[in-house]
């Protein structure tokens, strides 16, 4: 029952079309509340564009955001009016200045050895540049190249090191400093080229199922079946394997969940979600030590097995608590589209509305076999057993 349940579910959101996450760059603030009509999470580098255009002026004010290769490295970000490469970039570049304070600088790449600094073949006006939660923000408002032209071709890029005299130093070539760039339409926010820009999302995806699965429903299935099944002395001892096997799943599940969430973390630099994060690592030691417990379970009858069971059981409600939470949490940061945090509350809310007519259940159960017994008190052995007060 328990594993055909499972596979249901895993074949549901597999075959589920993916909803499209939202992007992050929407929960990106700047200080006075500056608001931006259009962003966009950009494919590669972890870097992020927000944008107003001006068509009357011929002007776009935009904000550029990303995580230097160090901490004292630069970041750019470029429209190239004649090609799509880096070869003819007008680039907007910055860093941090020797002085500490944060720069931006402006650099003609007429070809790969030749820098100037100076002017564009466009205007730049207000470059200002802010650093923030390892990410540097480039601000700048900018004249478009040809007049009424709003499709351009942007370049972006990252670096470790600026030269003392601010210069930056050359980047990486790993793919993804090789693929950013691409063609920016400012009036309807697409962005083209620049790879495969649905990578994290799709990561993002599997990492929410994953979990919702093993935290947020076979963990409690489990504790139901536990809990439960147990009060029928038929059932003994197949809750105790279905329960095992429901629980070793889910840990599996869950840890495969986790450590997407990690590798998820670690390559969101700056975006940090660190209440989720927190939740998902104490989940991940409560549930290993509810694994390894089993190990350590003393006998029936033995003397501290009474205690074993108070903390087995209460690690296993602060799973169900934690697990919960941290899938509405998870839900939140993912924003999907579609009505993925309905259905998880409806899977939810019925395991709760199933778990509460069965308590009620297990209360009445309890109380008749202990009525039955006090009027017999010659049968204790089998009903013993079984009745598990709650
Ligand atoms: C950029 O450099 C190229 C080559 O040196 C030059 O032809 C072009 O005029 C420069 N652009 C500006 C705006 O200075």
């Amino acid at each position: 029952m328990a594993s055909f349940f499972m596979f249901c579910l895993i074949f549901i959101t597999l075959t589920v079309p993916q909803s499209k996450a939202q992007s992050t760059c929407t929960t990106q603030n700047f200080t006075n509340n500056k608001q931006y009509d259009h962003c966009n999470d950009l494919p590669q580098l972890g870097s992020y564009l927000h944008w107003n255009l001006d068509t009357v002026n011929n002007t776009v004010s935009i904000v550029f955001i990303a995580p230097p290769a160090t901490p004292d490295g630069w970041v750019s970000w470029a429209i190239n009016p004649t090609a799509d490469g880096m070869v003819g970039s007008q680039a907007l570049v910055g860093y941090k200045a020797t002085n500490g304070n944060m720069a931006v600088d402006t650099y003609n790449i007429s070809s790969y050895s030749d820098f100037t600094k100076g002017k564009l073949a466009f205007d730049v006006w207000d470059k200002t540049c802010e650093y923030q939660d390892g990410m540097i923000r480039i601000f700048a408002t900018i004249e478009l190249p040809v007049n009424g032209e709003t499709t351009v071709n942007q370049v972006w890029q990252v670096g470790g090191r600026v030269s003392s005299g601010g210069f930056p130093a050359q980047h990486a070539f790993q793919a993804g400093n090789l693929a950013s760039k691409g063609s920016l339409d400012l009036l309807s926010g697409e962005i083209s080229g620049g790879g495969d820009g649905n990578s994290k999302t799709k990561k993002r995806n599997i990492h929410g199922i994953l979990n919702a699965i093993s935290w947020g429903i076979l963990f409690p299935l489990g504790i139901m079946i536990a809990r439960y099944l147990r009060t029928f002395p038929a059932a003994d001892p197949t809750w105790f394997y279905i329960h095992g096997f429901l629980q070793v799943s889910a840990y599996a599940i869950g840890v495969a969940g986790w450590a997407t969430g990690l590798k998820l973390g670690s390559e969101s630099k700056g975006v940090r979600y660190s209440s989720h994060r927190n939740i998902g690592i104490a989940l991940f030691c409560l549930a290993t030590l509810q694994v390894l417990a089993l190990f350590f379970r003393p006998k029936k009858g033995h003397k501290i097995r009474f205690y074993w069971n108070i903390y087995h059981h209460g690690t296993g409600y602060a799973v169900i608590v934690l697990g919960i939470l941290n899938v509405f949490k998870g839900l939140q940061i993912l924003s999907p589209a579609g009505n993925w945090k309905t259905a998880y509350i409806i899977v939810i809310s019925s395991l709760g509305l199933t778990a509460l007519v069965l308590e009620a259940f297990t209360w009445i159960i309890v109380f008749k076999r202990k009525s039955r017994k006090a009027s017999k008190p010659s049968t204790n052995g089998q009903a013993k057993e079984h009745s598990t007060a709650p």
